[in-house]
């Protein structure tokens, strides 16, 4: 089955073609990050308005490159939620106009959902059950991901989602937008020690986390070294908010994996491109003896290639939607939010 994904939820305009969930045809990406950059974030009207100008092209893109027409396609799968209510729209209505004309079932893929399917795309061998850490710029969550297409949250953030710590980080100590790879870079030549951040416990659940207190904690660092007149060490900060942050995750999931016998993690999301997280996550699996799976670093940011992978296990289970499906800016992973029609296979 070969399948048609879209993907226009925040700044990336991305279309490819998968087979059967695994195999990618094509797999293609606009980014608009350097005009976002301009203004410090994604600014919503100007990426709906380039999803606009850009998704018939990418879309004529990934056909060619995978070597199909439209009607070879057997099924448009597109990201319905979370993200932009505007450029999710862009996607959704493209997608829809698609499957209406060519006849073709169109399957919703919450963005999530795809991040952690980016890991089918390369290990052939994964299914689940597996322990998942999400980790993006707008979720953190350890996820029980029970079948393809059902999932426990266990774990969630009560304030930032990691990325988004990461990138007020980066920003305060002045590198461009999305600022997470730059610390992750700067981290590299740093003293993680040098600086002691703080890690929060949250009251309730030992799986919840609080990424806020940290990066409030390097804009005070910054603030107060500014107004004793000392130099901050922009490596050693963030090489410490990096050993932070490595400390954070890898003790929940650790602890999340022994409670829930898990003999896999899988690791999902823009942050999984982190080195500090992979490096910390392969030593942690391999002391317990549990199997880690990672996408590469071009899978880990947003793609089609994860939403087109998705839409097929969506397919199998039946997860068609009719010509009323929307847009939601909000959705947990765990729901689902349109009609569902016929079976689809
Ligand atoms: O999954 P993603 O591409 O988009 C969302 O769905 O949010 O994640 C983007 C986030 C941004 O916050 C970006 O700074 C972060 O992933 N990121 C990184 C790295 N590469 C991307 N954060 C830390 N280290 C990295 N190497
Ligand atoms: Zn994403």
């Amino acid at each position: 089955m070969k399948v048609l994904g879209i993907e226009s939820s925040c700044d990336e305009t991305a279309v490819a073609v998968v087979e059967d969930g695994r195999k990618v045809l094509s797999n293609m990406v606009v980014s608009q990050i350097e005009e976002h950059k301009l203004y410090g974030g994604v600014v919503p009207e100007i990426a709906s308005r380039r999803h606009c100008e850009s998704i018939v092209g990418v879309t004529d893109l990934a056909l060619k490159e995978a070597g199909l027409t439209l009607d070879e396609i057997d099924a448009v799968a597109v990201t319905y939620a979370p993200g932009l209510i505007g450029a999710l729209l862009v996607g959704v209505n493209f997608a829809k106009g698609l499957a209406l004309v060519k006849k073709k079932p169109l399957i919703p893929v919450h963005h999530i959902r795809g991040h952690i399917a980016a890991n089918y795309l390369v290990h052939p061998e994964l299914e689940p059950p597996f322990l998942c850490m999400v980790m993006s710029g707008g979720h953190s969550h350890i996820v029980w991901v029970k079948s393809y297409t059902e999932y426990e949250i266990i774990g969630r953030t009560r304030d930032d989602a990691v990325g988004e710590a990461y990138d007020k980080a980066a920003r305060a100590l002045g590198f461009p937008y999305p600022g997470g790879v730059h610390m992750d870079q700067a981290a590299q030549n740093g003293d993680p020690d040098h600086y002691r951040l703080p890690r929060p416990k949250v009251d309730g659940n030992p799986y919840d986390f609080s990424f806020s207190g940290l990066k409030t904690a390097v804009i005070n660092l910054i603030h107060h070294a500014k107004q004793k007149g000392e130099e901050v060490c922009v490596s050693d900060v963030a090489a410490s908010f990096q050993l932070t942050v490595c400390d954070l995750i890898s003790g929940r999931l650790m602890r999340a994996a022994e409670e829930y016998r898990a003999d896999k993690i899988v690791l999902a999301g823009g942050v999984s491109a982190n080195s500090g997280v992979r490096t910390r996550m392969e030593t942690e699996c391999k002391k317990m003896g549990i199997k880690l799976y990672m996408p590469p670093l071009c899978y880990c940011g947003d793609n089609a290639a994860m939403i087109a992978s998705q839409g097929y296990f969506e397919a199998v289970h039946a997860k068609k939607a009719g010509m009323s499906l929307n847009a939601t800016a909000s959705l947990p992973i765990t729901d689902e939010k349109f009609e569902i029609k016929e079976a689809v296979l």
